[in-house]
């Protein structure tokens, strides 16, 4: 039987709508705060959520007694036993994440000074030495009786509903015991081992496991630029590689690179700190270098096949930075359209759930409702997310809507026989 609390969760981004939700369905009694009033509008409007992730929007239904969506934040920790933080933690200029928002939480909290208060528990993915830092300024303000948590999320947008109930493992870092003991109890119903360890090195086990991802897709698109000038053939030896259980088949994908909200800069944010205490942290320098260089590279191949880029028109199929969400934070896509509209390229994109994007260089391109009509008149197509509907799609077909059948799969999931059958040149990253 879950001992019931209430519980404040303030964001509600892909992190903060997901821990509410899952929250509520494991029978706690959830406050979401939000400062974005179109999103909490959306919100308290059953069935709308302001972003997409697949199941989420049935689950807050479905869990809509226990679950309330507020702007105001001393309405949300007044009563609230349990805080949870899960606002975002952008990168500054100097590659350090902002953690302003973490500290407007901190200050309403100390504002509303909530009696029942006894768990302040940190999602958002912060530098190591962040909760030591919130422990003093709660000491400082006479709070001592707030214990602490870090406990961060390795949910990935598009699973994230499951990766919550079912995770590898769920990482709570306290300094005591008692704490850890709470958090594990909130967590009764889902299905993984807690690791109750100290705070810093929670804090660090996020840093560390998103570099080591990171790590991993720059290895293999590393070895997919080596296959190129040999004849190997990465999926192949991606396929073999991941066999062996001490390296396992994960992130072993060659593609445009690693994008995403958190990827490029929580690589960024690890540098920064080694950078910070005199530490040149190298091997995630190249691993940053090798990811910025992915796509300009494939952006080479693709015109020397074509001679110029100027006034050739490209299709892009796919903007998102994976397939299965409507995230265009970072993604390859940006900095692929951005390069080829600065060659004097014209730019013709599809894709299913990218959020319209009105800002540079979505603003200089045209988005089309099909990948046939992206394609029609084009001189190339790029793969630039996995999305599945471009493998169903009538290859044979569309060939003959483009002007010339240049096809570069950035992210290698066409058959490239069946495609040099269909008639394009295929051109694919790693594959001979
Ligand atoms: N997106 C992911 O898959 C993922 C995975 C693991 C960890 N994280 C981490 O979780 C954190 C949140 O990420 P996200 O993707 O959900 O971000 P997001 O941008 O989608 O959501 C953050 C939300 O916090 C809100 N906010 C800002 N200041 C606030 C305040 N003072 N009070 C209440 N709400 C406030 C914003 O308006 C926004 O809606 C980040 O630190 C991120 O690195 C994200």
């Amino acid at each position: 039987m879950v001992q019931s609390k209430r519980v404040a969760v303030f964001g509600a981004g892909y992190i903060g709508l997901v821990t509410g939700a899952c929250l509520a369905e494991l029978g706690h009694d959830v406050t979401v705060r939000d400062i974005d009033s179109e999103k909490i509008r959306l919100l308290r409007t059953v069935g709308e959520v302001p972003i997409y992730e697949p199941g989420l929007g049935d689950l807050i239904a479905q869990n809509k007694e226990r679950l309330t969506f507020t702007l105001d934040a001393a309405e949300a920790v007044r009563d609230a036993e349990v805080v949870y933080v899960c606002v975002d933690t952008p990168p500054t200029s100097s590659g350090d994440a902002d953690l302003s928002r973490v500290w407007a939480v901190i200050h309403a909290i100390r504002e509303a000074n909530p009696q029942d208060l006894a768990v302040l528990a940190v999602k958002s993915t912060v530098p190591v030495g962040t909760g030591e830092r919130i422990r003093t300024a709660l000491d400082e303000t006479g709070l001592q009786r707030i214990r602490y948590a870090a406990n961060p999320e390795f949910t990935a947008e598009g699973t994230a509903i499951h990766d919550f109930m079912h995770p590898d493992r769920i990482v709570v870092g306290t300094s005591d015991e008692a704490t850890a003991r709470l958090v594990t109890e909130l967590h009764q119903g889902v299905h993984g081992p807690v690791e109750a360890i100290d705070i810093p090195s929670a804090e660090m086990v996020k840093l560390a496991s998103n570099a080591l991802l990171a790590t991993k897709i720059a290895f293999i698109n590393e070895i997919a630029t080596v296959c190129e000038a040999t004849g190997a053939d990465v999926q192949s030896v991606a396929a073999a590689v991941g066999m062996d259980h001490r390296l396992g088949p994960h992130f072993l994908r060659a593609g445009l690179g690693y994008g995403g909200s958190c990827f490029p800069k929580d690589a960024r944010a690890l540098r920064a700190m080694a950078s910070n205490s005199g530490y040149p942290f190298q091997l995630l320098n190249a691993v940053i270098s090798v990811n910025e260089l992915q796509p300009r590279r494939a952006l080479l191949r693709l015109k020397n096949e074509l001679g110029t880029l100027k006034r050739r028109k490209i299709a892009l199929l796919g903007m998102t930075f994976k397939a299965g969400t409507d995230d265009m934070r970072e993604a390859p896509s940006t900095i692929i359209a951005s390069r080829l509209l600065a060659e004097g390229a014209q730019v013709q994109c599809w894709d299913p759930l990218a959020r319209s994007a009105q800002e540079a260089p979505w603003n200089a391109a045209a988005r089309h409702p099909s990948p046939a009509e992206a394609m029609t008149g084009a001189d190339a197509a790029i793969v630039v997310t996995e999305w599945p509907q471009l493998k169903d799609l009538d290859w044979a077909t569309v060939r003959h809507l483009m002007s010339r059948p240049v096809l570069f799969d950035g992210r290698n999931v066409l058959d490239p026989q069946s495609m040099r059958a269909a008639g394009f040149t295929y051109m694919s990253i790693g594959r001979p």
